[in-house]
C-alpha cells in the first residue's frame, strides 16, 4: 500500500476528467496535477483513499511528447488554467475521448459517433473575467485568480486566455484603484470595500463593461473615477459598481448601480444583436459557441412550422435565433435579469413569435400547455432535476438538443431518457469552449423513437 508522505515514481498514462495525470503504483491509481500522458515522474504522495492516491509532482524525469513550454508566466501558479503545460492538439483529443467514454460508461451508450471536436484560438478567447482583489504584504492591490485550491491570489497584469484587448485595462485600473486609496475588503474580517474587479467584452464589437463589486456603497472618488476611465478607454461603454455585502463565494450581489455609460454592452450573435449586463449568463467563448449553435441548427434541419421550448434559455442566446426558423419558441429560466435581458433583446430584433417565462424549469416547464416539436435544454454542470426528465418522457418531442458543460452529467441524463428506447443519439458534438483548461461543452441530438 502507499503511504502519505511517499516518494513514487511513476509513468503517466492518461489524463482524468478533472484534468489530472494518472499513473499507477502496484496497480493503485495515481492522480497527479500538472502531469499529462506520457511524462515519466517522481511524485510525493499527498493523501491516500480507498480507491485511490493523490501526489504532487516533484520532478519530471522524462518530458512527455505531449508537454510544452507553459505560454504564461504564473501558469504553475495560478488556478486558472491547469492545461498550459499540454500541446492543444493534444487537449482535443483528450476531451473528445472524454466525451467518448462518459457517455458509454455513465450513459451506457454504444454503438455511436462522437464528431470531431469543435475549436478555434487557443488564447485570447474569453470574453468575461472576474478578479479576485486582495493586498499583498507591502501594501500593493493584487487581482488575479486563486491558487489552485486555496483563497491565495496570484497577482497578473495580463491573462493570456482572456481575450487581449482588455490585457492594458487590467493593469492600469488597478493602478489607478491603489491610487485612489479605496480598502480592498478582507474575506477574514469582513472589513474593507472593493473585492472583484470585473470585465467583460463583446467579442465581435469591441464594446467592454467594467464593474467593481464592492461590500460598501459608492463614494465620490469611484463616481469621478469612472468618469475618467470612460473617457480615457474608447471601446469602455459603460462602469458599474455591484453591491455584495454577504460572506458568500459568489461574486455579484443583487444590486449593480451605472456610475457611467451604460449598463450593458452590445454583442452580435447568430446574426442579432444583444444587450449583455455584468452579472447575467453569456457563453464565455463567442466564436465557438456560435459555431456549435450553427452545427446544431444544420441537423434540425427546422422547416419553420415548429414549436419549440428552450429550456434555461438565459438571456436568450439561442431562443431568439431559433425564433427566426420556427413557428413559435418558448424560453424558460430563473434568473429576473436574464428574463428582463431576453424580452429586450427579443425588442430590439423585432423578434415577436418568442415568450419568456420566469421561474424554474423543474416548477414551470411539467405545467406547460404545449406539445413542443422541439426542446432545447441548457442546464448548468449539475444537470436536470428528475422532474424534467419526466415531463420529456410524457410529452415527448419529436427531438431534444441538450447542450451540457459536464459530461458525467449530461451522460446520466441521457441514460434516463433513453433506456426504455423512447429515444435515440443521433448526433454527438463536442465543443472547446474552454480551452488550456480541462472543460468541454457538448451538444447532443436526441430523436424520439
Ligand atoms: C449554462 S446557462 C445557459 C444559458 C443559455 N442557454 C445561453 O446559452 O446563454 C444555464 C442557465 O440556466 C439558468 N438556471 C439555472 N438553474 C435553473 C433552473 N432550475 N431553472 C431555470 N433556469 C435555471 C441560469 O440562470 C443560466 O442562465
Amino acid at each position: 500500500m502507499i503511504q502519505q508522505g511517499q516518494l513514487v515514481t511513476l509513468d503517466i498514462e492518461d489524463v482524468s476528467s478533472e484534468g489530472n495525470g494518472i499513473g499507477k503504483v502496484n496497480q493503485q491509481v495515481v492522480f497527479v496535477p500538472n502531469t499529462v500522458t506520457g511524462d515519466h515522474i517522481s511524485s510525493r504522495i499527498v493523501r491516500v483513499k480507498k480507491k485511490h492516491a493523490e501526489g504532487k509532482l516533484e520532478e519530471i524525469q522524462e518530458n512527455s511528447k505531449y508537454r510544452i513550454r507553459p505560454r504564461c508566466i504564473v501558469a504553475d501558479k495560478c488556478g486558472g488554467c491547469q492545461w498550459q503545460h499540454i500541446d492543444y492538439e493534444y487537449q482535443l483529443k483528450v476531451k473528445e475521448n472524454q466525451v467518448k467514454e462518459t457517455l458509454t460508461r455513465i450513459g451506457g451508450f454504444n454503438n455511436f459517433s462522437v464528431e470531431t471536436i469543435l475549436s478555434d484560438d487557443d488564447l485570447g478567447y474569453r470574453n468575461k473575467v472576474n478578479y479576485p482583489l486582495g493586498v499583498s504584504e507591502t501594501g500593493i492591490i493584487k487581482a488575479g485568480y486563486y491558487q489552485h485550491g486555496t483563497h491565495q491570489i496570484v497577482n497578473i497584469n495580463q491573462c493570456p486566455i482572456q481575450d487581449h484587448r482588455l490585457n492594458p485595462l487590467l493593469t492600469e485600473i488597478k493602478q489607478d484603484l491603489q491610487k485612489l486609496n479605496i480598502a480592498i475588503y478582507d474575506e477574514k474580517t469582513r472589513k474593507g470595500a472593493l473585492r472583484h474587479l470585473c470585465f467583460r467584452i463583446g467579442k465581435n464589437t469591441g464594446e467592454i463593461l467594467l464593474t467593481l463589486v464592492s461590500a460598501q456603497g459608492s463614494n465620490h472618488a469611484i463616481e469621478k473615477q469612472a468618469q475618467i476611465w470612460l473617457q480615457r478607454y474608447p471601446d469602455l461603454v459603460g462602469v458599474s459598481l455591484n453591491h455584495n455585502p454577504s460572506a458568500t463565494n459568489v461574486i455579484f450581489g443583487k444590486n449593480t448601480d451605472l456610475l457611467a455609460g451604460r449598463l450593458y454592452l452590445n454583442e452580435i450573435f447568430a446574426g442579432l444583436t444583444f444587450h449583455l449586463r455584468p452579472e447575467t449568463f453569456f457563453q464565455v467563448n463567442t466564436t465557438v459557441a456560435e459555431t456549435l449553435f450553427n452545427q446544431v441548427l444544420n441537423q434540425l434541419n427546422l422547416q419553420g412550422e415548429e414549436t419549440v421550448v428552450d429550456l434555461y434559455c438565459g438571456i436568450g442566446t439561442f431562443t431568439l435565433p431559433i425564433a427566426q426558423k420556427v413557428k413559435q419558441i418558448i424560453g424558460i429560466e430563473s434568473y429576473h435579469l436574464s428574463i428582463e435581458q431576453a424580452n429586450r433583446n427579443a425588442e430590439i430584433n423585432e423578434i415577436n413569435n418568442v415568450k419568456f417565462i420566469l421561474g424554474e424549469v423543474e416548477v414551470i416547464f411539467p405545467e406547460i400547455n404545449e406539445k413542443p416539436d422541439l426542446v432545447i435544454l441548457d442546464p448548468p454542470r449539475k444537470g436536470c432535476q428528475p422532474q424534467v426528465i419526466e415531463t420529456l418522457l410524457t410529452i415527448k418531442p419529436q427531438k431534444i438538443v441538450y447542450l451540457s458543460c459536464h459530461p458525467a452529467t449530461l451522460a446520466r441524463d441521457l441514460q434516463k431518457l433513453c433506456e426504455n428506447g423512447d429515444y435515440k443519439l443521433i448526433f454527438v458534438q463536442p465543443a472547446d469552449l474552454f480551452p488550456q483548461t480541462p472543460h468541454v461543452e457538448t451538444a447532443v441530438i436526441l430523436e424520439l423513437q
